[in-house]
C-alpha cells in the first residue's frame, strides 16, 4: 500500500467474484479506506491494528469441494468484525461447524424477495415493505454454526442473513454490493459504522503529498516517460509525476488521427502552456490510416491500432536517453481483476487497447501511482492538482478512439464526418447541461448508406448513431432517457450541418446484452 496515515481500514478478501471491486467501491463511497487482498496475502499479515473490519467476497468455488479456497481459523479470534458475502457466508459457516448443501432445485440466480425474521444491527433501516436482493448461488447453508442465529430468509434459502452478535460475525447470502439489491448500501453502512465503529474518513486529496513523495523516492534523478492521451487517467498521472520530478518527466503524445475534433490540439495547449509539461508530439495519423485501410473486422482494427501505437511510442521513446521508468494510469479495478485469487478472468469480449505491453519490450520499470484508486478518486485527485474541469470530468474515451466508432472500414473522409457529428453532439450536451448527468456519450458512424431528400434533391448518405449511457463503472449500463426536444434538435442539427449524414438514430440498448462501444 502506498498511502500513509491510514488509521482505519476495511480489508476485503477476494475469493474470485466478478464483483469484488464493487465491494471495495461501496466501502470507499462511505469515505472509508478499503483494500482488496487474496486469501494467500491474508496469511502473511502480522499487523492487524488498523484493520477495523474484514469482508469476505463471493466466489466461484464450493466449500464442499476437496481443495476449497479457505482461510486460517485464527481469523475468528482476531476480534475484528467479519462480514461474509455469498461464498464468504458459506466459508464462515463451514469453518465454524455449519452445514452447506449444493442444491440444483434451490439455487437462486437473479432477483429474490427477502423477509425479516429478527432484528439485527446489520439490517437496521435495510428492510422496506418489499425488498429485492440479488442472488447468485447454488450452495446454501442448511445448518447454522453454533451461537449463530438467522435474521432473514427467501423462498428458496432459509438462512439468508446470519449472525453471531457476540463475536460480531455476519453473513449474507445475497450480494449487497450490486445495484440490483434494494437498499444494499445500508448493509455496508451498518457494518462500517454500527458494527466496526469506523470513525475516520478517507480522502484522496489528503494523500497528494504522500503520492508525490513516493514517486520521488522511487524515481530519484532518473527520467520517466508517459503516454499522454488527454484522458483523465493519463492526465492525472502526468500532473502528479510532474509535480514530483518536474523536468525529468517527458510526455509523449501520439496523434493517431482517430481523436475527437480539436482534441489533440486542445490537450497539447493545456499541458504545454498551462502546466508547462515537457511534451513530445508525434503526428502519426497517416501511418494509422494507411494501416487501417480496408480493415473492417473490429478485433483486427483494435490489434492494428494497439500494436502500431506501441511501435510509434517505442520509436520515440528510444530517442530519449537514460529513461528508466514508464508512468502509467492503471486503476484499481484492473489491479483487482488481474490478481483475483482464483486467477480466473472473465471471457474476452473485446481486446482493450492501452500501453500495458510497453515495458516488457523496452525494459522500463513501471510506476503506476493510481493503481489503488477508483475513477472518481482519480477525478478528485485531478481536481486537487488543479486539472481543468473539461479534462477532469471528461467521459471515458477508448484507446482505439474513433477507429472503433466508425463501423466497418475507416477512411479519412469518414473520420472527418464523424468528428463533426460528435463535436455537435457533445457541444449540445454541454449547452443543455446534460453532459455531467451522463456517464459516457458519443457519436458513431454506421457504414450503411440510406436514401434521403434535402430540398428537392435525393441524398444517399451515412447514418449517424448516437449513444449515451448512465453507468457506475462501465460494467453495466443503461441508455440515457433524453427529452424528445433534445433528440429533435440534435438530429436536425447533425443532418443540417454535417455533410455526409442524412439520418440520425439513437441507440436504446443496455449493457448487457449490448456493450457501450459498438465494436
Ligand atoms: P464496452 O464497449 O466494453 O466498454 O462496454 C466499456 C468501457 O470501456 C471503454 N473501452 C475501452 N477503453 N481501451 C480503453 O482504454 C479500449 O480498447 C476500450 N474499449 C472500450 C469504453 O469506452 C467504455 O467506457
Amino acid at each position: 500500500m502506498q498511502f500513509q496515515n491510514i488509521k482505519e481500514k476495511i480489508l476485503i478478501i477476494d475469493f474470485g467474484s466478478q464483483v469484488t471491486k464493487l465491494i471495495a467501491r461501496r466501502v470507499r463511497d462511505f469515505g472509508v479506506f478499503s483494500e482488496v487482498i487474496t486469501p494467500k496475502e491474508f496469511k502473511k499479515i502480522r499487523y492487524f491494528k488498523t484493520i477495523k473490519g474484514i469482508i469476505l467476497s463471493g466466489g466461484p468455488s464450493s466449500v464442499n469441494n476437496m481443495n476449497f479456497e479457505s482461510l486460517p481459523k485464527y481469523i475468528f479470534s482476531l476480534k475484528i468484525p467479519i462480514l461474509g458475502i455469498c461464498y464468504g457466508l458459506q466459508l464462515i459457516s463451514k469453518l465454524l461447524g455449519g452445514k452447506i448443501k449444493s442444491s440444483y432445485k434451490k439455487r437462486e440466480f437473479g432477483r429474490a424477495f427477502i423477509f425479516k425474521e429478527k432484528e439485527s444491527l446489520l439490517t437496521k433501516n435495510f428492510f422496506r415493505s418489499k425488498n429485492c436482493v440479488w442472488m447468485s448461488h447454488q450452495d446454501a447453508v442448511i445448518k447454522l454454526p453454533k451461537n449463530f442465529k438467522n435474521i432473514a430468509f427467501t423462498k428458496d434459502s432459509r438462512l439468508t442473513i446470519i449472525e453471531n452478535t457476540k463475536e460480531k460475525i455476519y453473513g449474507v447470502q445475497f450480494h449487497p454490493e450490486v445495484t440490483h439489491t434494494d437498499n444494499g448500501n445500508q448493509i455496508f453502512k451498518n457494518f462500517l459504522f454500527k458494527i466496526c465503529k469506523i470513525k475516520s474518513k478517507w480522502n484522496i486529496a489528503n494523500q497528494k503529498i504522500t503520492l508525490t513523495q513516493n514517486i520521488k523516492k522511487i524515481v530519484g534523478n532518473n527520467k520517466v516517460i508517459c503516454a499522454l492521451s488527454g484522458g483523465v487517467d493519463s492526465s492525472v498521472v502526468a500532473l502528479l509525476v510532474n509535480k514530483a520530478i518536474k523536468k525529468n518527466l517527458i510526455c509523449i503524445m501520439v496523434d493517431t488521427g482517430l481523436m475527437r475534433k480539436n482534441e489533440f490540439k486542445y490537450t497539447y495547449k493545456i499541458f504545454k502552456k498551462k502546466y508547462k509539461l515537457n511534451l513530445k508530439l508525434i503526428n502519426a495519423s497517416n501511418i494509422f490510416l494507411k494501416k487501417l485501410k480496408n480493415i473492417s473486422n473490429p478485433e483486427l482494427k483494435r490489434k492494428i491500432i494497439g500494436n502500431l501505437f506501441i511501435k510509434v511510442f517505442e520509436k520515440e521513446a528510444r530517442k530519449i536517453k537514460n529513461v528508466k521508468f514508464l508512468a502509467q494510469g492503471t486503476l484499481y479495478p484492473d489491479v483487482i481483476e488481474s490478481r483475483s485469487s482464483t486467477g480466473s478472468k472473465s471471457s474476452k469480449i473485446k481486446s482493450h487497447h492501452n500501453v500495458g505491453g510497453l515495458p516488457k519490450k523496452m525494459n522500463l520499470k513501471l510506476i503506476e501511482p493510481l493503481r489503488e484508486l477508483f475513477k472518481d478518486e482519480v477525478r478528485s485527485l485531478g481536481k486537487s492538482l488543479g486539472l481543468v474541469e473539461s479534462i477532469c470530468y471528461r467521459h471515458p474515451f477508448p484507446g482505439p478512439g474513433l477507429g472503433i466508432r466508425i463501423i466497418g472500414n475507416i477512411t479519412p473522409e469518414k473520420v472527418k464526418i464523424l468528428q463533426e457529428a460528435d463535436y455537435i453532439f457533445i457541444n449540445e450536451l454541454n449547452k443543455t447541461k446534460l453532459y455531467n448527468k451522463i456517464w459516457q456519450a458519443y457519436a458513431s458512424l454506421l457504414s450503411v448508406k440510406t436514401v434521403g431528400v434535402m430540398g428537392d434533391t435525393r441524398t444517399y448518405e451515412y447514418t449517424c448513431l448516437l449513444r449515451a449511457v448512465t453507468s457506475e463503472d462501465g460494467m453495466t449500463a443503461d441508455y440515457f432517457s433524453f427529452p424528445k426536444e433534445f433528440l429533435d434538435n440534435i438530429s436536425n442539427k447533425i443532418i443540417n450541418k454535417v455533410k455526409g449524414i442524412n439520418r440520425v438514430v439513437y441507440d436504446i440498448s443496455s449493457k448487457p446484452p449490448s456493450t457501450i462501444e459498438l465494436e
